[in-house]
C-alpha cells in the first residue's frame, strides 16, 4: 500500500469508525436527555419553592380525590404555568376559569395579571378551601379570586373567555365540558380560548367542530416544560 492510499485508507477509516463501543451513540443522546431533564425537574422544584415563599402561598404536593372521572389533585411548575398564561394573553376586559383548580396554584399566578375576574372550580371541597385560603393570602394580586366548589361539568361559562385545565378529568367529562362551553357561547356570543396541559382528550375539541387550534407545545425531555400543551380557540360563529 502506498502512502496515499495508506491515508485514504485512514480517513475512510475515520469517517466510518462507530463511537466507542462501551456507549452507543444512542445512550449518549438518551443520557444527555435524562440528565438535562433531570437538571431541569430540579430548577423547577427550587424555583417553586422560593415562588411559594414569595407569593406566601401554599399549593405543592398530591392529594387523591373521590368523584367520577376526576385525575387526583398535582400540579406543574409556575415557570410552565407563565409561559402558558403569556400564551394566553390575557386582557384587562378577560375572565378567567381554571376548570379543576385544586389548591389554586393557577388561579394564584393569573390573579397577579391585570383581568376582569379569576375564578376557580373545583369538585372537592376540601381544595376549594385551600385555593380559598391561597387566594386570600396571595402577595400582589391585581385581579379578584372567585372559587367555586360545583362539578366543572355543571358550570354556566356565559361569562368566561380565557379557560384553563391541566388535565383535570377524563374523557367522558371533558365531552360534557366541552358542551357546556359551546352552549354558552351560543347563548352569549363571544370568543373564547383556552389552554389544555397534558391534553390527553384534545379529540373532543377538535372533533366538536366548534374549536380550531392555534398552538401546540411537545417539549424535549430536558425542558423545563414536562408536559405537552395545546391551545385553542372558538371559531367565528357563520
Ligand atoms: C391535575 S389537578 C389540576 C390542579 C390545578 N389546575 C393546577 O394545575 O394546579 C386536577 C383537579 O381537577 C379536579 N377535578 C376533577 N374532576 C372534576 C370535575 N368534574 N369538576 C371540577 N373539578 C374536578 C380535581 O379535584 C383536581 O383538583
Amino acid at each position: 500500500m502506498n502512502v496515499g492510499s495508506h491515508q485514504a485508507q485512514v480517513e475512510s477509516d475515520r469517517r466510518h469508525t462507530p463511537p466507542p463501543a462501551s456507549i452507543p451513540s444512542s445512550t449518549q443522546t438518551s443520557l444527555g436527555a435524562f440528565l438535562g431533564g433531570k437538571a431541569a425537574s430540579l430548577g423547577n422544584r427550587l424555583s417553586d419553592f422560593f415562588t411559594e415563599q414569595r407569593l406566601s402561598i401554599r399549593t405543592a404536593g398530591r392529594q387523591p380525590v373521590s368523584a367520577p372521572d376526576a385525575v387526583p389533585y398535582s400540579t406543574f411548575a409556575y415557570w410552565s404555568i407563565q409561559r402558558v398564561l403569556d400564551r394566553l394573553q390575557l386582557t384587562p376586559d378577560d375572565v378567567f376559569v381554571d376548570l379543576g383548580c385544586g389548591r389554586g396554584r393557577v388561579v394564584c399566578c393569573a390573579a397577579l395579571r391585570a383581568a376582569r375576574k379569576i375564578i376557580g372550580v373545583d369538585i372537592d371541597p376540601d381544595l376549594c378551601q385551600q385555593a380559598r385560603q391561597n387566594a386570600a393570602r396571595l402577595r400582589g394580586r391585581r385581579t379578584p379570586v372567585e372559587i367555586l366548589n360545583v362539578p366543572a361539568q355543571d358550570c354556566d361559562y356565559s361569562e368566561c373567555t380565557v379557560m384553563f385545565m391541566f388535565n383535570p378529568f377524563g374523557r367522558q367529562t371533558v365531552t360534557s365540558v366541552a358542551a357546556a362551553i359551546i352552549d354558552s357561547i351560543q347563548r352569549k356570543p363571544r370568543s373564547v380560548r383556552f389552554g389544555y396541559v397534558n391534553p390527553r382528550h384534545d379529540e373532543v375539541f377538535r372533533d366538536s367542530g366548534a374549536f380550531e387550534q392555534f398552538d401546540r407545545w411537545t417539549p424535549p425531555p430536558w425542558s423545563r416544560l414536562k408536559f405537552d400543551v395545546s391551545f385553542w380557540r372558538s371559531l367565528p360563529r357563520e
